[in-house]
């Protein structure tokens, strides 16, 4: 086994996952602005660090993913963040995309971008601590119409160039094509959706002669639209999305990890815990965790609201939704 997949294969020691905390300045500012907290570098600091220097996160957590701001800033105990994680035995990535613009053939469609001067970026990315990677596409489903083969082709190419950038540079990928949850759409719809990313994701690979060992992929659950007015069962989110990835993702990658994609935190652990059972149930070849933003910090952020005298609540709900949620990857 090399050492990229050594490391992939790490994150999914049992009841560990991963943190998202790689929002970009733009998404954070709307973030903190939506609990009332006003923003600034300094903010943004203080915001990485109530998650990042929450005591015993080594416990549940495997990695960490950064963005680019966060990689250079120093936690409360004056260590830079990635050099801290390192040490309690946390990986540190880095999302490496540039974020999304529309689709020329489609522009109500997305297209990432972040191509350009990658390779040099991912060669500073690694001097600076991170380990691994993570490039994010967005799938926008709209009834039958969307999303075009097009614009899912697309996606998979750029997905596919970055993750033979990130292998060549030594840091391993996580490719993301998140299918949103945004829309009217039917579970079964969303199912499909995936089902198809998924298989044009990896039959761009082999085109690309990725190597699928060190590869995980990052994913949204088969879940009803978000205006579907439909609530899915954690029984039924289980079996489609299980379904939809035995269909899709061949045995030989390192691994799967959710995204929660603007599930309620209670959903997004009830559903995960469902799903590690149907993928044991089921035999799936992969191992499969979490890697959540909004569901591993909404209750902390409402509770921090940006002052320093509810640190020690804040970190506390983050810690109880840690347990939950690492919990729920082992089926419990
Ligand atoms: P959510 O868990 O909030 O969907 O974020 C995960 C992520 O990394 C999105 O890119």
């Amino acid at each position: 086994m090399n050492d990229l997949v050594a490391i992939a294969r790490s994150f999914f020691a049992p009841g560990k996952g991963l943190l998202a905390a790689d929002e970009s300045v733009h998404t954070a500012t709307a973030r903190l602005a939506s609990y009332g907290i006003p923003t600034s570098s300094e903010m943004r600091r203080q915001y990485r660090d109530l998650f990042l220097g929450t005591p015993g996160i080594e416990e549940t957590l495997s990695g960490v993913i950064l963005f680019e701001e966060t990689l250079l800033q120093k936690g409360d105990d004056g260590e830079s963040f990635p050099r801290s994680l390192t040490a309690r035995g946390i990986a540190p990535g880095i999302k490496v995309d540039g974020g999304t613009e529309p689709f020329s053939s489609s522009p109500q469609e997305f297209i990432t971008t972040g191509l350009l001067g990658l390779s040099e970026r991912l060669l500073e990315y690694k001097k600076q601590g991170a380990v691994f990677t993570k490039w994010r596409a967005v799938i926008r489903i709209d009834g039958d119409q969307l999303p075009t083969a097009a614009a899912i082709h697309e996606n998979a190419k750029r997905l596919a160039a970055y993750a033979k950038e990130a292998q060549a540079a030594g840091l391993v990928p996580i490719l993301e094509p998140e299918v949103l949850l945004t829309g009217k759409h039917s579970r079964v719809r969303a199912r499909t959706v995936i089902e198809e990313t998924l298989t044009t994701l990896f039959s761009v690979l082999e085109e690309h002669s990725v190597d699928r060992a060190s590869v995980i992929v990052k994913t949204a659950m088969a879940l009803s639209g978000s205006e579907s007015g439909k609530k899915d069962t954690p029984e039924e989110v289980a079996e489609d999305t299980v379904a939809a990835l035995l269909k899709s993702v061949p045995r030989q990658i390192a691994g799967i990890v959710f995204l929660s994609g603007g599930q309620t935190p209670e959903e997004a652990t009830e559903n995960l815990a469902a799903i590690a059972r149907h993928a044991h149930a089921a035999h799936a070849p992969w191992p499969l965790t979490f890697s959540y933003a909004r569901a591993l910090q909404e209750e902390a952020l409402a509770q921090w609201k940006g002052k320093k005298e509810n640190i020690g609540s804040a970190r506390a709900a983050f810690q109880e939704r840690l347990a939950k949620v690492s919990a729920a990857a082992r089926g419990e």
